[in-house]
């Protein structure tokens, strides 16, 4: 199992994490126009004042896709696309670290990834996992496993994108190595993900952000309908901040990301320290 890392190692001051300000942004973007959507998610972001700010899956893209051609025409190469060089840039202007979701090219392979910036210059990858539905036609399935990373701070975040949600094992695992808060791009479609994530963040006692796009996407005769509710959840599953199903917002939020810290449910138990591995199926 890997050791939770001691957050007094990483924080700059602790007065500074305890007052720690989460974003979730929530809108539509328009289909195959990554430099529209650029030029929208800068003015959002311009009118956030925050430490950490998570934006949608396929942020920059819209992800109804129906053939190669579209993905390739949209997909980025991570050191040169114009949506990591943006988030490099606003992260350091901004002094925010800056998650977003964006189809990254990688020689002949392209993955539903999530890139987060950070304002000191390092940069984190996840590519996504489980891919949902028609992305298993599009998208080469994430080979970057649930890895925890410092943000703006030292606060320790885990990346987990959309579907993933549908597996516990993906918010257990960063977890158990470490992460304060969950970042999860998303692409919500199906009803439960919002009400499901309140128990991923309460059995592991995480926070966890969910930045949803919205809207309805259409494609030929293909449409999706996107839920909208992004969300901030506390580590006890309450609901810090919920959105509504189809209006366009930003909010930021303070929470002390120290809280993750405690695992205890009661004096006697804990989510991670009552866990028996040996006793459980994985495969
Ligand atoms: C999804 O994973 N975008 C539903």
């Amino acid at each position: 199992m890997a050791a939770i890392q001691q957050p007094e190692l990483y924080y700059t001051t602790l007065e500074q994490i305890m007052n720690y300000r989460v974003g979730v942004v929530q809108f539509q973007p328009e289909f195959l126009n990554i430099s529209k959507n650029l030029i929208k998610i800068e003015e959002l972001i311009n009118n956030m004042d925050a430490d950490l700010i998570v934006l949608p899956e396929l942020a920059t893209s819209g992800y109804l896709f129906s053939n190669m051609d579209e993905v390739n025409s949209i997909a980025e190469d991570v050191k040169t696309g114009l949506t990591p060089t943006l988030m490099r840039t606003l992260s350091k202007e901004r002094d925010v670290s800056l998650v977003i979701g964006f189809a990254e090219n990688d020689g002949d392979k392209v993955y539903n990834s999530a890139l987060l910036t950070n304002p000191d210059g390092t940069e984190y990858i996840y590519r996504k996992t489980h891919l949902f539905a028609e992305e298993k036609l599009f998208f080469t399935p994430g080979d970057s496993g649930f890895q925890v990373v410092s943000a703006k701070s030292g606060v320790q975040v885990g990346l987990m994108i959309c579907f993933d949600w549908q597996f516990p094992e993906s918010a257990r695992s960063l977890a158990l190595s470490g992460a304060q808060i969950i970042c999860h791009p998303a692409n919500l479609v199906l009803p439960w993900c919002q009400q499901a994530m309140i128990t991923r963040s309460l059995e592991n006692r995480v926070f966890s952000i969910t930045s949803n796009r919205l809207g309805l996407e259409k494609n030929g005769d293909k449409e999706l309908f996107f839920t909208g509710m992004s969300q901030v959840l506390d580590t006890k599953g309450n609901i810090l901040h919920r959105m509504s199903q189809d209006v366009e917002e930003t909010e930021v939020v303070t929470i002390d990301p120290t809280l993750a810290l405690d695992k205890s449910v009661t004096h006697l138990n804990s989510v991670f320290g009552d866990r028996r591995p040996e006793l459980y199926k994985l495969d």
